[in-house]
């Protein structure tokens, strides 16, 4: 993210900001606001149409064949039928150094961009921009206008595991998603805080504690933390279990005899003496000493805390993820709850309800929000409380403009309630500053050799069958420097790519052999068709820091000129990406673009051409290399030059 971070400042510094008379314009940043502006002026000019409203309303297309922008004519409300328009329109369009003449096509008005301007413009760019082509520092500022303001800020949620609990499919989503949207708000020009809220607090971690009296063993801890905690918490766990029986059993029976009116004193001595000893119980009066603030319990409690996030952070950076905090539940100040408390009661959003606090959403407004405990009748607080007590704690420290929520769909009532008590609290400005972004499920996430526990298990895993399929490709195997690490990145890819094939609210299978195969729209094709470009670049023996010097009117094919055109959209790209917020915006472009270099390869040949024009067809290659990088990057992959 640092380098991200650099790029996107290079490119703001250099660019001399020159401001379009159109909002959100940036010619020097984005070619396509070349044409934008261009269009925008001349149409508005010779057809007496207000040219903020044509900016406003031009439109990017989906396939190359629709023109490279396209005006729906229908959108700048005048009285006509929109197919007379947009031909009066077209042809009232006039000659243009930069547009072909707009064609009208039913109602909507198509612009083509002429070739050799736009080449040179775009590859000019990519070239000499490199990792920051496509980047816009100045859709983060608070005011695009006055950069004296600043940088808007966003926290960033995301991934959020529990201690001594599985990392389950649902934090790794939260994980490849949060970190995509982090990387994409950087190179947008915000200020972005990535924010891990730990599940590190409440009862389980008295259990947890005890566990380890028993079972805890000191270098185990040191090793492998995360797994060695985990075992402690399986097997207390499994006591914990065994006692609840005879327990259950106990409660039955006594219910039974009152029913028939039998004395139950000796039953009742009993099940006190059993819930006294369980580990149940234990683990409770252990939490509560953390809760009180005994050191010992919370030493402890901060050793397994402290070794699992050093274990974490090694694994998070193999995804290129570096948090800038570590939060968790613990972490919420009982200050915070207190006065939240007090908010909600006095805005009326609190009742009491058989001793406990609740909020009652279906009297406010929000049927659908049922009804949500705020505090037990025991006075602790819940999931629920700790994330209102967490919500003002973060406004009140980092003013963020805003926060960015990325946790699993199972959790959408708790988010909606959380949003909802905050308005109602009086902070609706806060509240609208808040989003959640969710995603679907995963099937089927397991090893090869059982179910998984932790990220490090899945990542070995993808990396091992990576490396087996490799080596089914002798020759290209044995050129690989480092087959090991190569495997590994391109395990890593594997897994995020599935992950951001669909949109986020699709859940999907979790398919090793898919996933790894070198075929289809995988991670392993993506990877391949980079280091293919690496490759090119290497075997023509050229100075690629050169290439901007190439003769750019050499490019003239079809298939040149349309590579060109989907380059030039990269920027457009991610523009509609932080709309979208979906990692497919991306992903889907980076495949179009992949699929359009395939079957350039045999047609624009750079081995064998003559020498100025195999320099302008590297040029081509060496922009597509930059541009998919860029995309790569934005993803959180580590683009391979070999694999
Ligand atoms: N630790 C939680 C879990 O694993 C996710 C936390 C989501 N974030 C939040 N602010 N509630 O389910």
């Amino acid at each position: 993210a640092d380098s991200l971070t650099a790029s996107v400042q290079a490119l703001t510094l250099q660019s001399t900001t020159k401001t379009s008379k159109f909002a959100g314009c940036f010619p020097t940043l984005n070619p396509m606001d070349i044409y934008r502006e261009h269009i925008a002026e001349e149409l508005g000019k010779a057809a007496g149409i207000d040219s903020d409203l044509i900016f406003s309303r031009l439109a990017w297309t989906n396939t190359l064949d629709k023109g490279d922008l396209s005006l729906p004519v229908a959108a700048l409300r005048i009285k006509k039928k929109p197919d007379e328009l947009a031909a009066e329109l077209a042809s009232k369009f006039p000659e243009s150094d930069l547009i072909h003449p707009p064609t009208a096509f039913g109602p909507h008005l198509q612009f083509f961009c002429k070739a050799a301007p736009l080449t040179n413009t775009v590859l000019g760019r990519i070239l000499s921009e490199k990792a920051a082509f496509g980047t816009n520092g100045n859709m983060g500022l608070k005011d695009p206008s006055d950069p004296s303001k600043g940088q808007k800020k966003i926290i960033i949620e995301f991934s959020s595991p529990n201690i001594a609990k599985p990392f389950h499919a649902g934090h790794l989503r939260s994980t490849i998603i949060g970190g995509f949207l982090a990387n994409l708000h950087t190179v947008m020009g915000w200020d972005v805080i990535k924010m891990n809220y730990l599940g590190d607090w409440g009862k389980q971690y008295g259990l947890l504690a005890n566990g380890f009296k028993y079972f805890g063993n000191e270098e185990a801890l040191t090793k492998d933390p995360i797994n060695h905690l985990f075992d402690v918490y399986v097997k207390i766990n499994r006591i914990v279990g065994d006692q609840e029986g005879p327990i259950k059993e106990l409660k039955e029976q006594i219910k039974t005899k009152k029913e028939k009116g039998e004395d139950v004193a000796t039953e009742e001595a009993e099940l006190a003496k059993l819930v006294d000893v369980s580990e149940d119980e234990k683990a409770r009066r252990y939490f509560k000493s953390m809760e009180d603030g005994d050191p010992d319990a919370l030493a402890l409690w901060a050793r397994f805390r402290d070794l699992s996030i050093a274990k974490y952070k090694q694994t998070y950076a193999r995804l290129n993820i570096d948090f800038d905090v570590y939060s968790g539940e613990s972490q919420v100040k009982a200050e915070s709850m207190a006065s939240a408390y007090k908010a909600m009661e006095k805005a009326g959003v609190t009742e009491e309800s058989d001793g406990a606090i609740i909020a009652d959403f279906t009297k406010h407004g929000a049927k659908k929000l049922g009804k949500a405990i705020i505090v037990r009748k025991d006075g602790t607080p819940l999931y629920l409380t700790r994330d209102i007590g967490a919500i003002l704690e973060r406004d009140e420290k980092y003013h963020f403009d805003k926060m960015i929520y990325v946790v699993a769909a199972q959790q959408d009532l708790h988010l909606a309630q959380l949003f909802k008590v905050t308005e109602l609290m009086g902070n609706k400005d806060l509240a609208s500053r808040c989003q959640h972004i969710n995603f679907g499920m995963v099937h089927g996430m397991s090893t090869r050799k059982g179910t998984v526990k932790f990220l490090d298990d899945i990542l070995r895993d993808v990396g091992d069958k990576m490396h087996e399929v490799m080596k089914k490709n002798e020759t290209k195997y044995s050129q690989v420097a480092n087959p090991e690490e190569t495997a590994d990145t391109l395990g890593i890819t594997s897994v995020m790519v599935q992950d951001m094939t669909g949109k986020r609210v699709n859940g999907y299978d979790f398919n090793l052999d898919a996933m790894t195969s070198f075929e289809g729209d995988t991670g392993p094709y993506l990877q391949y068709a980079h280091a293919r470009l690496c490759s090119m670049a290497r075997k023509s023996e050229l100075n690629i820091d050169e290439l901007d010097s190439a003769d750019f009117s050499l490019l003239t094919e079809r298939h040149a000129i349309d590579l060109i055109r989907l380059l030039a959209s990269w920027p457009d790209v991610l523009v509609n990406t932080s709309k979208t917020l979906e990692p497919v915006t991306v992903l889907s472009y980076l495949f179009r673009m992949t699929h359009m270099l395939s079957s350039s390869y045999d047609v624009l040949k750079v081995i064998g051409s003559e020498p100025e024009l195999k320099k302008a067809r590297m040029a081509l290659y060496a922009a597509a290399r930059q541009v998919l990088n860029n995309g790569m990057r934005v993803l959180g992959l580590n683009p391979v030059e070999r694999s």
